[in-house]
């Protein structure tokens, strides 16, 4: 699929049939996220793949926004090594790219996906934390739920022009 097809047709999927992702296709939105831009090219992005329909189901029953999970295939919590100022700094922003990557090559090959939050709250953090076994110097941005869509979503036109300056507010 061309790229600005592919953004555009992005959508967030929570309800999912219960095909399986091959581990090719993980492979490939791994490699894709692996490829975002980090600030100093740090690349302290780090992906829990969970495929545990257990853990995919307590997640489901601990997140109110994250309840798609249960018939998610697959999802990937990622993460980033946050454990020197630069990396406090962005990481954020370096594991929000990587995410949007996720999220991208996701639609690309005909996957379901969505962004379910888990920083900057507290209680989401120590929940997926305890969950995953995470240490403390790894932070969870968010869950991306993957499965094959029973519906294809409409592509939506968001354009604006009065969001848009051109050199001056
Ligand atoms: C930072 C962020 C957090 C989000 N958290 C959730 C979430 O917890 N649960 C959920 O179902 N969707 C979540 N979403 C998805 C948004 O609800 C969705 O992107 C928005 O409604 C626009 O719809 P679209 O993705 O289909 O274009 C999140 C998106 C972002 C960027």
């Amino acid at each position: 699929m061309d790229t600005i097809d592919t953004i555009k047709q992005r959508r967030s999927t929570r309800i999912f049939n219960n095909k399986n992702i091959s581990d090719n296709d993980i492979r490939t939105m791994l490699e894709c996220a692996m490829s975002a831009p980090t600030a100093r090219n740090q690349q302290g992005w780090r992906f829990v793949v969970i495929d545990d329909k257990q853990i995919l189901e307590e997640i489901s029953n601990g997140l109110e926004h994250g309840k798609m999970c249960k018939e998610a295939n697959k999802a990937i919590a990622v993460c980033y090594k946050v454990d020197d100022e630069l990396s406090q700094l962005y990481w954020q922003q370096d594991a929000s790219a990587a995410t949007q990557n996720i999220l991208l090559s996701a639609t690309s090959l005909g996957i379901g996906s969505v962004w379910i939050s888990i920083h900057p709250r507290k209680e989401k953090v120590d929940f997926l934390s305890n969950l995953l076994n995470l240490t403390n110097n790894i932070k969870p941005l968010c869950i991306v739920a993957l499965g094959y869509k029973e519906n294809i979503l409409k592509e939506i036109n968001r354009y604006d022009d009065d969001k848009v300056k051109y050199n001056l507010w």
